[in-house]
């Protein structure tokens, strides 16, 4: 069944069409210039970029759609009303985003789905973000690739902006949160730390950038929040606190090595907050074979370490496949809705289906 997905969740006006795994069109409009002067996403001007772009992003991911299937060249130059009722022929299910995210960004996305389920009578599916995040790495092109297949059970890890949790995956769809952060997420602690450099947003790309030249990687040697517990949680409110101390102890002249050395040491310290509490769930559960999504791990160094951790425990990791997959995007949604169907999970009651801002894995 082919399923047109959508996700409002946060600044990402997103729209894709998937059969399965396969993604056969997808639109991914970032409000990261909007926001970007702010220093973070506004609530209200992301509502407002949403309702502006939503029926756009439908036509245009329609339009993708059928170009791809080289129904007519025609579409190239517009999209007569009529097409979308034809393209909407061949798609069997609406997918949505109910939560995790920001109320009024959601409330769009759901609002679309609902209108479109009703008008061309489809199925209406509604999908957790989070989970989303947890099956980026099947995600195909349109060829089928990567191939990869599904060996359960998984430990997953996402590492967003808006969330740090590991997660057990005994079968599809089936989670078991095992740790989550107590404050912060990695990608926000990494923002925040950007900002404090004065760098820019969002800050996970450019503390990358930076410490990839840093001379002493580590140079600072900062606090490893909560390495020292037993549990699986994640705190990284106290390393920005511990950082905004150390820049304010400093002669606020902030040169090139110094800002290089501080992003790298404040790169290290989340990163191997995240790489051993993923090595104590290791050890915990006895699962080796890892799943990690969200958008800091668009962050070639985090990668290593993962697969490092993996092979240390002759497992495997999984990665999303390709760079927009990591960021927020709808394809994710529609995979996850894809397994859905599959089950007859549907949401029947159109009327009933209401954005969940806190909505939980489990
Ligand atoms: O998954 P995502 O696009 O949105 C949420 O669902 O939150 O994640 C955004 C987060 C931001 O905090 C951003 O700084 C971080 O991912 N990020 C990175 C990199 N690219 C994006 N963090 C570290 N290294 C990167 N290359
Ligand atoms: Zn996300």
């Amino acid at each position: 069944m082919r399923i047109l997905a959508i996700d409002t969740s946060c600044d990402e006006t997103a729209v894709a069409i998937v059969e399965g795994r396969k993604v056969l069109s997808n639109v991914i409009f970032s409000q990261i210039l909007i926001h970007k002067k702010w220093g973070g996403v506004v609530p209200n001007l992301a509502k407002k970029a949403h309702e502006d772009r939503i029926d756009m992003i439908v036509q245009e991911s329609l339009r993708r759609y059928l170009i791809n299937r080289k129904i007519t060249d025609n579409l190239r130059y517009g999209f007569p009303n009529s097409i979308e009722e034809d393209a909407m022929k061949e798609i069997g299910g609406i997918a949505v985003t109910q939560g995790p995210g920001l109320a009024v960004a959601l409330e769009v996305g759901i609002k679309k789905a609902k209108e479109m389920a009703k008008k061309y009578r489809k199925k209406l599916i509604a999908v957790n973000h989070l989970e989303g995040h947890i099956y980026s790495p099947f995600v195909q092109n349109r060829q089928g690739k990567p191939k990869i297949s599904f060996n359960f059970p998984y430990l997953a890890l996402i590492v967003s902006g808006g969330h740090t949790e590991l997660v057990v995956l005994n079968k599809h769809l089936e989670y078991q949160r095992i740790g989550a952060t107590l404050d912060d997420a990695a990608g926000e602690a990494l923002d925040k730390a950007a900002k404090l450099l004065g760098l820019g947003y969002p800050g996970g790309p450019l503390i990358e950038r930076l410490a990839k030249e840093a001379d002493n990687k580590d140079y600072h040697n900062l606090p490893r929040p909560m390495l020292k517990s037993d549990n699986l949680n994640f705190s990284f409110s106290g390393l920005k606190t511990a950082f905004y101390y150390l820049l304010k102890k400093g002669n606020q002249n902030l040169s090139g090595k110094i800002t290089r050395e501080l992003a790298s040491s404040f790169q290290c310290s989340v990163f191997e907050v995240l790489v051993m509490k993923t090595e104590k769930a290791i050890k915990k559960t006895g699962i080796n074979n890892l799943l990690v999504g969200g958008g800091v791990i668009a962050n070639l160094r985090l990668r290593k370490l993962f697969r490092d951790l993996a092979s240390k425990y002759s497992g495997k990791v999984a990665f999303p496949p390709y760079k927009y997959l990591t960021g927020d995007n709808a394809a994710m949604i529609g995979v996850v809705a894809s397994f859905k169907a599959e089950k007859e999970l549907y949401f029947n009651d159109l009327n009933v289906l209401d954005r969940e801002p806190r909505l939980e894995l489990c």
